[in-house]
């Protein structure tokens, strides 16, 4: 007999109906065939999935802004609805969990859901530190094949995506050297809000600060509009990782997605004066990422906020708000998320080295790319930005920001998950938490 799961998947990876014993038929539209999905942060970035997932069945509604649930339980009526995320995962019945709350509390909702064994899509970062990705990698390739992840970093599904892979691995600017993204977003602060009155009746400011250390409530923190409200908080270390997990997580990813790169060995930054409670501005990083079997080692870097790579000839990257910027032996490559340039690197680069795919070998469009977690988690459990390939990237981000603070370049064990030449840069991998808060419950 199968469970209602396996029917799930049996149904869509068919992509037809199928007969049980009891014979029912079950076609990929039949309401059991519909995941049973946790909305976890429901206003903003997850008022921004309602549309995708509303043709699942939403059976619970998790934020800890009781208007925000409110208004979101009209759309989804049949739904139970929650404000503290870690009761919503024990919820019978749950399929998938869709996590848009703060940075800070990604990793604890993907490991707890996964842990459940739920299918988990994560707004991007996947974690706030070095430690709680790793944590949360870890989780997802013990269940591998068996739970569909995302990371949400939707512009992946952008076709500069793969024509910017295929013209990397076809030696369009011949064998790859270094490869450089940037984003110039500057949001600065000097530090955490003042206290500033009582936290509204509405809002569970406690649940909202979550397992960080805690900051007195100011409505500052909740002024932005939706899917922008992550620009009131996500500079500040105890909720974000500023520009690395905000922009960098988008940027880097068009980088990652053409360079099947596992961890970094080193890293090293420098950028702004440190402030202890908000994250660097500018900021530049340097990351040493191993050879594979296509292309040699090679330099790994990311500006941000004012910090830009070297132009070359005939462009000026300054113009280029968030991009990226690969260099190889025989040219460069300028990308950003809609299009590309090729720049042969002198009369030498006569392009014979390289031949464009025919139409049969380019790689098909993603399609929706909550869609394709959707899919995945029905079907055969594959996504573009699972948890392997999310969280390595944003590993080697985060490590970046480590090195940053520790002010030298620091050479790391990535199996190991070490810094090993610096004491402080390892303890720097890991956040504290306030007592009651397990990372992987
Ligand atoms: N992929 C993208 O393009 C994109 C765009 C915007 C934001 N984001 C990401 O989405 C996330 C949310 O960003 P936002 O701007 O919507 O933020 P937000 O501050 O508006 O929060 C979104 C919702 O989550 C709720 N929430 C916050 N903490 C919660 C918790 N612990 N438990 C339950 N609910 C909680 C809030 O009350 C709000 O309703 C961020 O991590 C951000 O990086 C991604």
């Amino acid at each position: 007999m199968m469970n209602r799961r396996q029917v799930l998947r049996t149904t869509v990876a068919g992509g037809g109906l199928l007969v049980l014993r009891n014979g029912m038929l079950k076609g990929a539209d039949a309401p059991s065939n519909k995941l049973n999905v946790a909305l976890i942060g429901v206003w903003g970035r997850g008022g921004a999935h309602q549309d995708g997932l509303s043709k699942e069945n939403v059976a619970a509604l998790c934020d800890v802004d009781e208007n925000h649930l409110a208004e979101a339980a009209k759309r989804f009526p049949q739904a139970k609805t929650y404000v503290d995320w870690r009761k919503c995962l024990e919820q019978k019945g749950l399929d998938a969990v869709v996590c848009c709350t703060t940075d800070h509390t990604h990793a604890f909702i993907a490991n707890w859901a996964m842990n459940r064994g739920l299918h988990v899509f994560c707004e991007k970062p996947l974690g706030n530190s070095v430690e709680e990705v790793r944590v949360v990698r870890a989780n997802y390739l013990k269940n591998k094949g068996k739970l569909a992840t995302q990371v949400g970093t939707q512009r992946h599904s952008h076709p500069n995506f793969n024509r910017v892979r295929e013209l990397i691995r076809d030696g369009a600017i011949g064998e790859l050297k270094r490869v450089c993204a940037w984003g110039d977003r500057q949001i600065r602060r000097p530090g955490y809000l003042p206290a500033q009155g009582d936290p509204p009746k509405h809002l569970n400011y406690d649940l909202w600060i979550g397992p960080s250390p805690h900051h007195p409530y100011n409505p500052g923190y909740f002024s932005g509009g939706p899917g922008a409200n992550c620009l009131q908080w996500n500079m500040y270390w105890d909720f974000g990782s500023g520009q690395i997990g905000d922009m960098g997580s988008h940027t880097m990813d068009l980088a990652w997605n053409a360079l099947d790169a596992g961890l970094p060995t080193s890293a090293e930054a420098k950028g702004e004066k440190f402030n202890p409670e908000v994250t660097p501005v500018e900021l530049e990083m340097h990351c040493e990422v191993p050879a594979n079997d296509w292309r040699p080692a090679i330099r790994v870097s990311w500006y941000q906020g004012g910090a830009m790579p070297k132009s070359p000839a005939w462009v000026n990257l300054k113009t280029i708000g968030h991009g990226v910027m690969f260099t190889g032996s025989k040219g460069v490559l300028v990308a950003d998320f809609g299009a590309r340039l090729i720049i042969p690197s002198g009369d030498a680069a006569d392009m014979t080295y390289y031949t464009p795919r025919p139409k049969e070998k380019v790689i098909p469009p993603m399609g929706d790319f909550l869609n394709e977690w959707i899919n995945a988690c029905k079907g055969n459990r594959r996504t573009s930005c699972d948890f392997d390939y999310g969280g390595k990237m944003i590993e080697l981000m985060l490590l970046g920001l480590v090195a940053y603070r520790v002010g030298q370049k620091i050479e790391y064990d990535g199996v190991a998950g070490r810094v090993t030449n610096s004491d402080e840069g390892d303890g720097l991998l890991k956040r504290q938490y306030r007592p009651g808060w397990s990372l992987n419950g």
